[in-house]
């Protein structure tokens, strides 16, 4: 059996490697490094795989949020909702441009925002929610955005772990992960579901005129060169990066596929452990297990887990082990202890398992059985 990585990017790359190449090759070939081409080829593909009007290319996940808030014009005491137990990136930029993070809790199990908690954390500041789908699975967004119609608000979905997630309305309409809000943002790093070999981001919208602004904050704020209608930043999408992404995007399906194949396997074997907890399924959305998530009972220690894990060559990871309520930078919003419970209870119970798309069966009951005969 080979090595078992948390995310095994080097064998998934040998699978398509005459068509990375290839791909590599011709951006070099043109020299078109910036905006090249490809940039623009990709964005179009994406566009048209999760059917939204657009599809606008930038450097990262973080700078796709940035120019997202940057697009609404908010006024300087704006207040954001945004979930606690969470990666920082949305909380940092809103925090970062000088709007108040309003932190709210999750929910056991699912790990997302719980959305019943979002009313009573609006006041007349209040301007945007940020939906996170945290590690693979959509927020629930329907209510979500009754919420934010009621209340006249912006809603910023980021999703960059759940790229391919579909989630239905109970209307029965399905729409992908990230076209659902006014603006979606997603991230290329590459160890996410669709990843490049770099940085990466994109921000996507069916609004032209939000759209349009992005566009231009995301280029110096300028839609003629060297005239500047407003404050910009720089943040491009690299051509070779964009290459790489239109070669896996054609995957990204079967990635997704894979994934879900893993975590079935992990659900059926730990779906009655006394003192593990499997991952919750929304059952208005698919999952793309961008992690695999347990959720590990009191009687658990968690870091010896780990270290008994790792002695049998099986990595793990603690996503988030500190909600951002109570981090440092955030002391100034003085929420302290206690005042998320849920949030604070994952930070210290949650575990992910290595889940990737190259992983074999005989991995995975390794890995199964392994974590089994600890917990015993
Ligand atoms: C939920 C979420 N949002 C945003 C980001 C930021 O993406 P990037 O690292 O490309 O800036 C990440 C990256 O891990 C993320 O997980």
């Amino acid at each position: 059996m080979k090595n078992i990585l948390m995310v095994d990017l080097f064998s998934q790359y040998q699978k398509i490697k005459t068509e990375i190449d290839s791909a590599i090759s011709q951006v070099i070939e043109k020299s078109a490094f910036i905006n090249g081409y490809a940039v623009k080829e990709f964005a179009d593909n994406l566009a048209k795989y999760l059917e939204t009007k657009y599809v606008i290319p930038c450097a990262n996940g973080t700078d796709a949020l940035q120019i997202a808030f940057s697009a609404l014009d908010l006024p300087t005491d704006a207040e954001f909702i945004v979930p606690s137990f969470n990666y920082v990136a949305a909380v940092e930029v809103g925090a970062f441009l000088g709007y108040k993070p309003v932190f709210v809790d999750s929910l056991e199990g699912f790990y997302n925002m719980d959305t019943s908690k979002i009313e009573q954390a609006i006041t007349h500041k209040t301007k945007v929610i940020v939906a996170v789908h945290l590690f693979g699975q959509c927020a629930d967004m329907e209510h979500i955005m009754e919420i934010a119609k009621k209340y006249n608000l912006y809603v910023i979905e980021d999703t960059a772990q759940a790229i391919g997630a579909k989630y239905t309305s109970k209307n029965g309409k399905t729409k992908s992960a990230g076209t659902i809000a006014h603006i979606g943002t997603t991230s290329f790093f590459p160890s996410k579901n669709l990843g490049c070999m770099g940085d990466g981001g994109a921000i996507f919208t069916d609004d032209d005129e939000l759209a349009k602004k992005m566009r231009c904050i995301a280029n110096h704020g300028q839609e003629v060169k060297y005239t500047y209608k407003m404050i910009g930043i720089n943040s491009r999408l690299d051509t070779l990066q964009a290459a790489i992404l239109d070669v896996k995007l054609n995957y990204l399906d079967q990635y997704n596929l894979a994934r879900q194949k893993c975590a079935d396997y992990y659900d059926n074997f730990f779906k009655n452990h006394p003192k593990i907890s499997i991952p919750a399924r929304n059952s208005q959305s698919s999952h793309v297990f961008h992690q695999y998530t347990l959720s590990l009972d009191e009687r658990i220690d968690r870091n010896r887990l780990h270290k008994e894990l790792q002695d049998k060559g099986i990595p793990s990871m603690i996503y988030y082990s500190s909600p951002l309520h109570l981090q440092e930078a955030y002391a100034y919003l003085a929420w302290g202890q206690g005042t998320l419970p849920v949030a604070e209870k994952l930070s210290q119970n949650v575990l992910s398992l290595p889940i990737h798309t190259e992983m074999t069966e005989e991995m995975l009951h390794y890995i199964c059985m392994s974590l089994k005969e600890i917990l015993e």
